[in-house]
C-alpha cells in the first residue's frame, strides 16, 4: 500500500490525551494523580515527537465543556497548567520547541494568560517543534468566531478562513489524531484543520502513553492510503485547492 506521506515530510498530529480519572481511580488513586502522570506523558511525547518525524504537535488539555466538572479538578488542572508553564520553558527553549497556546484565554484564573504569552515569547525561536497546548479549546467555537470575522470580508479563500480559524497562517493540516483510553470520539477537536485527518484510537491510558505507543500510531499512520476523495493516493500538497469556499 502507498504510504500517504513521505517520510521526510514533517506531520501534524493532535492528540486527545483521555484516560487520567481512570488510570487513578484503577490504582486506588486521587483523579489529581492521573493529571499529574498525564504530564509526565506529555514530556515523554514531546521528546519522542520530533523524533518521529513530527513537526506539530497539537495536545487536547482543557476544552470548554471540561469546566462542568468539579471546581477541586477544575482548580488542579490550572494549576498543573501554571507549573507546567513556570517549569517547563527552559527545557523547552533547550529542545528548540516553540509553543504556543489556542482556545480562550479571557476565563482562565487570574496570572495565567501572561505566562501564557511569556512562554509563547520565550519559546517563539523554536524550530524543531511546534507544540500547540489547546485550553478552553472548541473546534466549534474557533469555526464560530472566524466565520464572524470573516463576515466583514469581500472575499474568502480556505487559506484565509484557515487562518482566522488558527490563528496562523501556513498551519499545516491536521494528518493524524490519536485518542487514548479506548473512546471513540473527537469531542470537539480540530474540526476544521483535522478534516482530512486519519484517526488512531488506542486503548492506552494517557498517563501510559509513551514513544512506543506514538511510533505504533504513526506506522499505522504510514500504512494507510489517503486519498483525499479522489481516487490514488497522494500527499496534501498536490491537492487542488479551490480558491473560493
Ligand atoms: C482527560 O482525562 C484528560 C483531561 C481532561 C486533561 C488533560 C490534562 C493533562 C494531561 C494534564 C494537564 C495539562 C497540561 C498541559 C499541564 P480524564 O480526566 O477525562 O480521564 P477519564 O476519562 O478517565 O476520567
Amino acid at each position: 500500500m502507498q504510504s500517504n506521506a513521505s517520510r521526510n515530510e514533517k506531520l501534524h498530529v493532535g492528540i486527545i490525551m483521555d484516560g487520567n480519572g481512570r488510570w487513578a481511580t484503577r490504582r486506588g488513586l486521587s483523579r489529581l494523580r492521573g493529571h499529574e502522570a498525564g504530564v509526565e506523558a506529555i514530556r515523554r511525547v514531546v521528546e519522542a515527537a520530533p523524533k518521529q518525524g513530527i513537526g506539530t504537535l497539537t495536545l487536547y488539555a482543557f476544552s470548554t465543556d471540561n469546566w462542568r466538572r468539579p471546581k477541586a479538578e477544575v482548580a488542579a488542572l490550572m494549576t498543573l497548567l501554571r507549573f507546567y508553564l513556570a517549569n517547563e520553558v527552559q527545557s523547552l527553549v533547550r529542545n528548540g520547541v516553540r509553543l504556543t497556546v489556542i482556545g480562550r484565554r479571557d476565563r482562565l484564573p487570574d496570572g495565567i494568560a501572561n505566562a501564557i504569552t511569556r512562554a509563547e515569547d520565550a519559546t517563539a525561536e523554536g524550530t524543531t517543534l511546534h507544540l500547540r497546548i489547546a485550553v478552553d479549546y472548541s473546534a466549534r467555537d474557533a469555526i464560530l468566531n472566524a466565520a464572524a470575522k470573516a463576515a466583514a470580508l469581500t472575499s474568502l479563500t480556505r487559506e484565509a478562513f484557515s487562518q482566522l480559524v488558527t490563528g496562523e497562517a501556513g498551519l499545516r493540516d491536521v494528518d493524524l489524531i490519536i485518542r487514548t483510553s479506548g473512546e471513540k470520539r473527537l469531542s470537539d477537536f480540530l474540526l476544521w484543520e483535522g478534516a482530512y485527518a486519519e484517526l488512531h484510537f488506542t486503548e492506552r491510558m494517557w498517563p501510559e502513553f509513551d514513544a512506543g505507543d506514538l511510533a505504533a500510531a504513526l506506522a499505522s499512520f504510514h500504512g494507510r492510503e489517503r486519498r483525499f476523495g479522489g481516487l490514488q493516493a497522494i500527499v496534501p500538497e498536490e491537492v487542488p485547492s479551490l480558491s473560493r469556499v
